[in-house]
C-alpha cells in the first residue's frame, strides 16, 4: 500500500506544474477542486444519516475550502476573499431569479473593460489629479515632444496633458477595447495632436517618443526595462507612476503628494 510520503512524492510535480499557471488557472482549478470535493459526498449520499446541508451552507463551506486551497496552491492572499465569495455569491444571484440576459450584458460590460487583464495582472485604474500635475511639470519645455501613455484607460493623463501642454504630440495604447473607444473620443475633441492606438504596448517601438508614459502594476516592470533600455533613445524619459523597477536606480523620484499619494519614478535614458 504508498504511503503518505509516496503520495507526497506523486502529487509533487503535479503541485509544481500548478504553481506555474496564470493566477487566474490556479483559481479555477481551485474552485473546481473544491466542488468537487464538498459535492461528491453530497450527491453519492456519504454524508452521515441526519446530516442534511442546505445548497447555500454547501456554497460556504465550497469557499471555504476554494479560499484554503487556492492560497495553499500559492494564489495570493488577496484572492482569499474572492475565492471564498465566489460560489457562495453565485448561489445568492440564483436565488434572485435575475432575466439571465442581464448577466450577459453585466459579463460583456466587464471583458470589454477588462479584456485581457486575466493576463497582463494590469486593471484598468487612474493616476490621480496630482500625478498628472506632476507629470506635466516634467514633460520637455521645448515644443513638439512626443509622448505616449502606454495603456492609456480612459484617455485622462492625456486629456490633461493635452489642455496644458497643446503644443506636445500625444500617443496613447490601449488593449481594453470600450477604454479605448472613449480614449479615442476624448482625444478627437481635444485641442492638442492627439491619437490613440488599440494594442499591446508590446508591439510599438518606443524608440518613436520623447516621453513614455507607464501606470501599470509591478507584473511588467521588468520586461518593460527591457523594451526600454533596447527601444528607447538616449536623452528620452520613461517615467513610471508608482511602480519602481528592480536594480533599475531612477534619475528621480517626484512624489505627487494629495489623498490619493502617489510616487513618480523619473528614468532620463
Ligand atoms: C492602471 S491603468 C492606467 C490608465 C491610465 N494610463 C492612467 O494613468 O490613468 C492601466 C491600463 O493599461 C492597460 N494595459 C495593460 N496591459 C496593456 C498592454 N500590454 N497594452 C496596452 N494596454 C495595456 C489596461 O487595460 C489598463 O487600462
Amino acid at each position: 500500500m504508498a504511503s503518505n510520503r509516496d503520495i507526497r512524492v506523486h502529487l509533487w510535480p503535479l503541485a509544481v506544474r500548478l504553481r506555474a499557471l496564470p493566477p487566474i488557472a490556479l483559481a479555477a482549478v481551485a474552485q473546481l477542486a473544491a466542488l468537487l470535493l464538498v459535492s461528491l459526498p453530497w450527491f453519492l449520499r456519504l454524508l452521515p444519516p441526519g446530516v442534511a446541508l442546505s445548497i447555500p451552507a454547501l456554497a460556504l463551506i465550497e469557499g471555504g475550502v476554494a479560499a484554503a486551497l487556492g492560497y495553499r496552491l500559492g494564489l495570493a492572499p488577496w484572492w482569499v476573499p474572492i475565492q471564498a465569495g465566489f460560489v457562495p455569491a453565485l448561489v445568492a444571484m440564483l436565488s434572485l431569479d435575475i432575466p439571465p440576459l442581464w448577466f450577459l450584458a453585466g459579463f460583456t460590460v466587464l471583458a470589454l473593460v477588462y479584456w485581457t487583464t486575466f493576463r497582463t495582472q494590469v486593471p484598468l485604474y487612474f493616476s490621480s489629479r496630482n500625478a498628472r500635475k506632476r507629470l506635466c511639470e516634467l514633460l520637455p519645455e521645448s515644443a513638439g515632444f512626443s509622448f505616449i501613455d502606454l495603456g492609456c484607460g480612459l484617455g485622462g493623463v492625456l486629456a490633461h496633458l493635452g489642455k496644458r501642454r497643446s503644443d506636445g504630440h500625444y500617443r496613447g495604447i490601449e488593449a481594453a477595447p470600450l477604454p479605448c473607444l472613449i480614449s479615442w473620443l476624448r482625444a478627437r475633441g481635444g485641442a492638442a495632436d492627439c491619437r490613440i492606438l488599440w494594442g499591446s504596448f508590446w508591439t510599438l517601438d518606443l524608440a518613436d517618443y520623447d516621453v513614455v508614459y507607464a501606470y501599470l502594476s509591478p507584473v511588467p516592470m521588468s520586461d518593460l526595462w527591457h523594451k526600454i533600455r533596447a527601444e528607447m533613445r538616449p536623452g528620452s524619459l520613461f517615467i513610471s507612476n508608482s511602480f519602481d523597477i528592480a536594480g533599475a536606480n531612477p534619475t528621480s523620484i517626484v512624489k505627487a503628494d494629495g489623498v490619493q499619494g502617489s510616487t513618480l519614478y523619473v528614468w532620463r535614458l
